[in-house]
């Protein structure tokens, strides 16, 4: 028994920051981001807190579930770096939300929903559970170097959720990492002990753009092509294509390599930026809530991020 999605929800700030307010921050311009990347805003938190929205996120696929919390049987919150080093972000999440299941975070950068997708899907596998909660939410905006042009134009925050049950929908699911800490890293930040010898780094993202942006055309459409095949489908047949939202260079690159029609691509970078592991899940509440999803549709969703990690999976929906 694995799982089908029963409910999904996302929540991103008020806070709109344009290409034009970032243009008076570092030395860049509007027609320099959208060309490169696609990208024309993104949201960043100001008065709200990862949390708050965490919760929003998760309460909204409760009741397209409709499910309550006390009914969670598992809470997995996919994100690098929750509000507290401890306790994880899923148990803050637990406790704002009334549950009392299990929860734990899992760090697999912006693979980290469909990363949370697979272990989620063992728990269904084993008869553990009969209903999780994935939660995908990445806090960006306090990971960035807002001095680094070449970074800082491309982040948002927000994130989504997903209320998974017993059911058939997951068709396939492939996971990769490759342990390189060169091209795309944050360090972890300062250290404590007065006893170590290591400096401290400030903790903000650091990244070899063309090398990720080479890796993540190459293991999208390597990823896809897996997951496609390994669901017994023809690419064509693919109704919604997920990408993860980081440049639309790179969904460009690599739907051009792949035979699924690009009018079925799911784009929405130009308004979020990179969310990192909330693009995915923010992307197919967007798709749920305009009734764009029919019970039968076959959804892929492929991801690549930190680790370098990537993520691909195929959903049947059957919501
Ligand atoms: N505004 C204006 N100029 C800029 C900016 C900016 N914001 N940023 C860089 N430049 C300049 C550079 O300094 C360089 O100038 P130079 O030629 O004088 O040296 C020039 O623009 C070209 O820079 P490149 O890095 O070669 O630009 P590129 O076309 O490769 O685009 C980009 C950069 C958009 C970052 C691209 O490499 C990319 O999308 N990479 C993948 C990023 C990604 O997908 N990350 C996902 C993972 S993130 C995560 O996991 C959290």
């Amino acid at each position: 028994m694995s799982f089908s999605i029963l409910g999904t929800g996302r929540a991103v700030p008020e806070y709109v920051v344009s290409n034009d307010k970032l243009s008076t921050m570092v030395e860049t311009n509007d027609e320099w981001i959208r060309t490169r990347t696609g990208i024309h805003n993104r949201r960043i938190i100001t008065t709200e807190t990862m949390t708050d929205l965490c919760v929003t996120a998760a309460n909204q696929a409760l009741d397209d579930a409709g499910i309550t919390a006390k009914d969670l049987d598992l809470i997995i919150c996919a994100t690098m770096k929750g509000m507290y080093i401890t306790p994880s972000e899923a148990c803050v999440i637990q406790k704002e939300i009334g549950a009392t299941c299990p929860a734990f975070d899992l760090n697999a950068a912006c693979s980290g929903f469909i990363y949370s997708l697979d272990v989620a899907d063992g728990f269904f596998a084993r008869g553990k559970i009969k209903h999780a909660l994935v939660i995908a939410f990445d806090n960006l905006s306090n990971m960035t170097d807002w001095t680094d042009r070449s970074t800082c134009v491309l982040f948002g925050d927000g994130g989504g959720a997903v209320v998974l049950g017993e059911g058939d929908g997951l068709k396939s699911i492939h996971l990769t990492a490759n342990g390189n800490t060169d091209v795309l890293y944050a360090p972890r930040g300062e250290l404590t002990s007065p006893f170590d010898t290591h400096k401290g780094e400030k903790p903000v993202l650091h990244m070899v753009g063309q090398e990720v942006y080479k890796f993540a055309v190459t293991n999208m459409v390597r990823g896809i092509r897996k997951v496609v095949k390994a669901a017994g489908l023809e690419q064509k047949e693919i109704t919604h294509m997920i990408p993860h939202q980081a440049n639309i260079r790179i969904i460009d690159a690599a739907a051009a390599k792949l035979d699924i029609p690009r009018e079925n691509y799911v784009v929405n970078v130009g308004e979020y930026g990179n969310t990192s592991a909330g693009s995915i899940p923010i992307a197919l509440d967007e798709m749920n809530k305009q009734g764009k999803l029919k019970k039968g549709d076959y959804i892929a969703m492929c991801a690549f991020g930190a680790g370098l990690t990537t993520g691909s999976c195929v959903i049947q929906w059957d919501k």
